[in-house]
């Protein structure tokens, strides 16, 4: 069973400076030019405004955690995994940005602020996702080594595209309403969110030039990560608050989601999440990349209210 007994303060301080090397390097991404090249392209001020008002407006940063701890248990530095990780911030903000318009959930809030389309408008908030998800891949073409970048890129293509979060994206929201299996959920979840996570764990044993057993482990692990961190976001739709989640709560059974606490009840999906994170724990053990992060990573997923 997971262990319960270390606190969120565990997470916190083996996060914190890994979160600062993050945020200070999406900052310097997201600073695009508004001067012409000289092929005279530039970014529009409020178009590079509108992804800085996503990108650097909050975030737990999970995910970028995730390829930092890797790596690092895989043997590099942080440094050699940092693109990787900002790339995978930008790509999930992009899809919460998406995720946000009045076509997809039609949210209001996201990170304790008005979501990028209440803040700006309906275009700039597409637009600034488009621009978010391609940043994504020009970071990784540009400051990974070559074949590193060729494989990232690959793989973050794939689980971000339509076989991935797009495609568990469509189905979450074909499933709006309508009586749905357990089987049809785990799917989803394991595309719309999972998908990501585990992108992210195989994406710092990448940089860190893993062997492909342990890139198989950690990916593993990321999968079922991201299948308990999604049951505890259902979770906290219905039992968190909206002021320590930034953003609204109840929004799930209002518009019928198909959710763990909507088929199955609390208890069953506590117990569901708590499933996924020991089969996390088991897959991080079998990697032999155990980096304290990662395991208390999975307990934070678990006790988030936020
Ligand atoms: C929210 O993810 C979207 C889901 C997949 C449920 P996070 O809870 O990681 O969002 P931020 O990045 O911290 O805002
Ligand atoms: C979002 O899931 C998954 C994404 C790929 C963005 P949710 O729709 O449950 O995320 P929140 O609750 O809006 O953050
Ligand atoms: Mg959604
Ligand atoms: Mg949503
Ligand atoms: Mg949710």
């Amino acid at each position: 069973m997971v262990n319960r007994s270390s606190t969120q303060a565990d997470f916190s301080a083996l996060a914190a400076p890994l979160r600062e090397q993050v945020e200070r390097q999406l900052r310097q991404y997201v600073q695009l030019p508004a001067e012409a090249d000289r092929w005279g392209w530039f970014c529009p001020p409020r178009l590079q405004q509108a992804m800085a008002y996503s990108l650097l407006g909050g975030g737990k940063r999970l995910r970028p955690l995730v390829v930092l701890f890797a790596a690092e248990g895989c043997g590099a530095s942080a440094a050699d995994a940092l693109p990787a990780a900002c790339a995978v911030e930008m790509v999930h903000t992009y899809s919460l940005v998406h995720d946000d318009l009045p076509a997809m959930d039609d949210d209001d809030l996201r990170r304790g602020q008005p979501t990028l389309h209440r803040a700006f408008d309906e275009a700039t908030a597409i637009l600034a996702g488009d621009a978010l998800l391609t940043l994504a891949f020009e970071v990784l073409a540009r400051h990974l080594p070559p074949a590193t970048a060729a494989a990232c890129t690959a793989l973050l293509a794939q689980a971000a595209g339509a076989c991935g979060m797009v495609g568990g994206q469509a189905d979450d929201l074909a499933a709006e309403g309508r009586p749905g299996t357990l089987e049809q959920l785990q799917a989803i979840h394991r595309r719309k969110t999972a998908a990501l996570f585990s992108a992210s764990a195989r994406l710092g044993a990448l940089c860190a030039n893993a062997a492909p057993e342990q890139v198989e482990h950690l990916g593993r692990y990321g999968q079922c990560l991201g299948l308990a961190f999604q049951i505890c976001d259902d979770l906290l739709d219905c039992h968190g608050q909206e002021d320590q989640l930034g953003k609204r709560v109840g929004k799930d059974t209002q518009r019928g989601k198909l959710t763990y606490p909507a088929l199955l009840g609390t208890e069953a999906s506590r117990e569901k999440a708590e499933h996924w994170a020991d089969q996390a724990l088991q897959a991080l053990a079998r990697s032999g990349a155990e980096h304290p992060g990662l395991v208390a990573l999975a307990r934070f997923v678990l006790e988030r209210n936020q």
